[in-house]
C-alpha cells in the first residue's frame, strides 16, 4: 500500500514537471494557465485523494495519456472508498493503441487496492460503449446537477 503511493506520487510529482516543460495533451485541451495549474495541482496534492496516471512517450519525452482516479471517503459500506474515474484522455496522434484500456485497468486495481467499494464515472452517452468495454455498467440513480459556471 505504501509503495503505491509512493509511485503515485512520483506520478504525481513527474506529471507535474512534464506538463510544466513539454506543452502536454491536457493542458492544451483545457487552455489552463501555469499559475492556475501550480494552484490546483498544490491543492490536489494536499487533499491526496488524486490519483493521476500517465503514460509517457519515452522516445520524446511527452506525456501522451492521463487518467485520475478521485478517491471519496464514505462513512457507509463500513467507513470504504468510492473510486470515480475523471479526466481520461489520450492524445491524438497515439490514439487506437490500447492506452486508454491499459489507463483504465490500472485505476480499477489501484481503486481495489486503495478500498473501493465501487468505481463510477459520468460520460456523455456517445462514450457509454467505450466504457461498458471496461465493464462499466449504466446505474439505477440519476446525476443531477447545479451548474454555477461553464
Ligand atoms: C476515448 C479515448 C480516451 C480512447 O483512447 P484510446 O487510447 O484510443 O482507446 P484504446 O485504444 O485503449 O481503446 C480500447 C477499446 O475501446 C474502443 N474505443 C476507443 N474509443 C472508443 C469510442 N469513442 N467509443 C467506443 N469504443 C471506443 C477501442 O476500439 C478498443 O476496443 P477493443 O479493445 O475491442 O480493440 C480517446 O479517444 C480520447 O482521449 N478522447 C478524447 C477525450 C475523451 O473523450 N475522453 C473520455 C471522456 S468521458
Amino acid at each position: 500500500m505504501k509503495e503505491i503511493q509512493r509511485v503515485f506520487e512520483w506520478f504525481l510529482s513527474q506529471y507535474c514537471f512534464m506538463v510544466k516543460t513539454i506543452n502536454d495533451c491536457v493542458i492544451q485541451q483545457t487552455g489552463m494557465l501555469f499559475i492556475q495549474f501550480d494552484d490546483q495541482f498544490g491543492a490536489m496534492k494536499k487533499a491526496a485523494n488524486h490519483f493521476v496516471v500517465v503514460i509517457e512517450d519515452v522516445t520524446v519525452g511527452k506525456i501522451i495519456s492521463s487518467a485520475t482516479l478521485l478517491i471519496e471517503h464514505k462513512f457507509i459500506h463500513r467507513a470504504s472508498q468510492r473510486g470515480r474515474v475523471e479526466d481520461v484522455v489520450v492524445h491524438e496522434g497515439h490514439r487506437g493503441k490500447q492506452l486508454a484500456k491499459l489507463m483504465l485497468e490500472s485505476l480499477r486495481l489501484l481503486s481495489i487496492e486503495l478500498g473501493c467499494y465501487k468505481l463510477t464515472l459520468e460520460c456523455d452517452e456517445k462514450m457509454r460503449p467505450f466504457y461498458e468495454k471496461f465493464g462499466f455498467k449504466l446505474g439505477s440513480t440519476l446525476f443531477l446537477q447545479l451548474r454555477f459556471f461553464e
